[in-house]
Parts: structure tokens; C-alpha cells; sequence
């Protein structure tokens, strides 16, 4: 499957642009860290694009994913990108991170959104303002982005750091890879500083 078939289908399901935004930082991040472990880029974006897209339409933990893996089957997607997309809830899907691919979304997920929340806070709301030390002064109040779970974060990372980093990533040098890869799509996440009150329009 190709990107703009796979966005299409995002399209189709997603109307938030907020889920829509979040999905395509995931993206940013998969495609950035299969670039380094010399994996497919495309697979891996793939995983990152598409993972949330059945939220809107299966909006509780026992449907998502789960009754959204037959349409993306239906609609062609690989096999290989469904099983990473079951296996981001493991609570629903009753599927477990099991390879590299399915280890990178889980640790990408969850902290994209923290990212996104500290660019939008700041005023100049553009991700290439941004840095790790801004990210981790927003991590360790507990009252912003309070839905951002910071255990599961820091476990996911854990894990996805034993199966491909010999347990040596950490949290701050993944989210330092996460904001970099976002900076990379800001214009396409619209966090370009386009959003600033002073340089609107
Ligand atoms: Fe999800
Ligand atoms: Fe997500």
C-alpha cells in the first residue's frame, strides 16, 4: 500500500484533526527510527499513519483496534502493519509487542502527544523552537497533558530499548529522536509556527 492510500483511509474515518495530526507525528517517528535500524521506512510509516484510525468509529480500548484490523485487511493493507496496529493496545487486542516495528510504535505513540502539547503551549507553537529540556520541564508537571500516562511511557521505551538499543536508549535521548523526527514534518503537522498568534496569517 502506498502513503496516499493509506492517508485516504485516514481521512475516511478520522474527522479530528488533532488525531489526525497525532497520527502522522507517529508516522515522522516510525519512518526516523526505521531509517537508523535500517529497516523499511515505508512499512514502518505505514504502522505510525494508520494506528489510531479506527478511534473515532471504535471509540473504547475492547474495539480499537481490534474490529479496525478486517477493514484495513479488506483495504489492502500488509499484514506485517495490521499486527503492529493490534499489538499498540495489547489490553484490547490481547497481542503483544513482539518485533522491532511493533516495540517502536508503542514507544513512539504515547510520548508524540506530550511533544505536540508542549509545542502548542509555548507561543511560538513551531517544533523547531522546541528542545528536550522544554519537553522534560512539561514531563515532570503532572497536571499537563495529564492523560499521557508517564510509567507506560517510560516502559514502553524500556522495552523498546532491550529489543533494539542493547537497553542503552533512554528516555530523554528517544524523546530528543521523536522531536527531531517531528521537527522534520512540521510543516506538515502544522507546527511550523503558523499557529502563533503574531505570525498568523
Ligand atoms: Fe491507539
Ligand atoms: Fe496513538
Amino acid at each position: 500500500m502506498d502513503r496516499e492510500t493509506a492517508w485516504q483511509i485516514v481521512c475516511e474515518h478520522v474527522q479530528d484533526p488533532g488525531l489526525r495530526r497525532h497520527m502522522q507525528a507517529v508516522e515522522a517517528a516510525m519512518r526516523w527510527y526505521a531509517g537508523r535500524l535500517g529497516e523499511d521506512p515505508d512499512t514502518w510509516g505505514l504502522a505510525g499513519l494508520l494506528h489510531d484510525f479506527d478511534w473515532e468509529i471504535h471509540p473504547t480500548s475492547a474495539q480499537h483496534p481490534t474490529e479496525g484490523a478486517p477493514i484495513l485487511r479488506q483495504r489492502g493493507v500488509d499484514e506485517v502493519v495490521v499486527q503492529a496496529i493490534l499489538s499498540h493496545n495489547p489490553e484490547g487486542s490481547g497481542i503483544h509487542p513482539r518485533t522491532p516495528l511493533e516495540f517502536a510504535l508503542m514507544a513512539c505513540d504515547e510520548i508524540t502527544g506530550l511533544i505536540i502539547a508542549a509545542a502548542l503551549v509555548r507561543g511560538h507553537k513551531d517544533l523547531r523552537q522546541l528542545s528536550v529540556k522544554s519537553i522534560k520541564r512539561n514531563w515532570k508537571d503532572k497536571h499537563f497533558t495529564a492523560a499521557v500516562d508517564r510509567g507506560e511511557v517510560e516502559a514502553a521505551v524500556d522495552a523498546f530499548s532491550r529489543e533494539c538499543y542493547d537497553g542503552k536508549l533512554g528516555l530523554w535521548e528517544h524523546a530528543g529522536n521523536v522531536l527531531t523526527a517531528m521537527q522534520g514534518a512540521a510543516g506538515d503537522l502544522g507546527l511550523d509556527g503558523r499557529l502563533a498568534a503574531d505570525g498568523a496569517g
